[in-house]
């Protein structure tokens, strides 16, 4: 499916949801078609809705073993260009990883909806009750890292990954909830 312009349709935000499943599938093959697998789309022998049931205990935190996560979609039009997610508590075993993860389809890339769909997510998470996030990127992941940017994070250093050997850079941003 063509994607349009960013600029034609605004990105709206979504919590995963049964209706969706012909978008998140296409959205998915698009993925899988670019050679990029995602950690967090469903595994293999995972149906859509037990995808999605799973999504929703992680949001409220009551899948064993994993934190509480806040996954968030977002379509333009009926097409689903890009999801993020917010972890609520980052242990030792994430601090790698960071509160927030983000990807955009590969169709959809450099027009801008990474920068939005980073923005919408901080406000999510403000409106979540969160002050204050770290965010981390490969330090070759040269869009990823503007996209941080460009939302106002802060660079704090760059660091070895423990798990990949590579550069990582490590970020943080403050968040104010507006008054009224
Ligand atoms: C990182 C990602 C979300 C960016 O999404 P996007 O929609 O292309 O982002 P934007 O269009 O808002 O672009 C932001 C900036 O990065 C630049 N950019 C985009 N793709 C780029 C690339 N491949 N190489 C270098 N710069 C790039 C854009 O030109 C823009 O810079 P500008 O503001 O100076 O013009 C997307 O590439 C992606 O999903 N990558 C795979 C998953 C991933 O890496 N997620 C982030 C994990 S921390």
């Amino acid at each position: 499916m063509a994607v349009a312009p960013v600029s034609d349709t605004p990105l709206s935000l979504t919590v995963p949801a049964l209706v969706l499943s012909d978008a998140f599938l296409e959205y998915r093959a698009e993925f899988e078609a670019h050679d990029e697998p995602q950690f967090w789309h469903p595994r293999r022998d995972e149906v859509f809705s037990a995808y999605v049931e799973r999504l929703g205990r992680v949001s409220r935190g009551e899948e064993p073993g994993f934190v509480r996560v806040s996954t968030f979609w977002f379509l333009r039009g009926a097409s689903l260009v890009g999801e993020s997610r917010i972890r609520h508590e980052l242990p030792p075993a994430l601090a790698e990883a960071g509160h927030i993860g983000f990807a955009v389809r590969p169709t959809a890339r450099g027009a801008g909806v990474g920068t939005r769909i980073l923005q919408m997510t901080l406000e999510q998470a403000t409106l979540l009750g969160h002050s204050s996030l770290l965010l981390t990127c490969d330090s070759d992941n040269l869009a990823s890292r503007k996209v941080i940017t460009k939302n106002g994070c802060h660079f704090l250093e760059r660091v070895l990954s423990a798990e990949t050997g590579k550069e990582l850079d490590r970020y943080s941003i403050r968040l104010q909830r507006r008054a009224g």
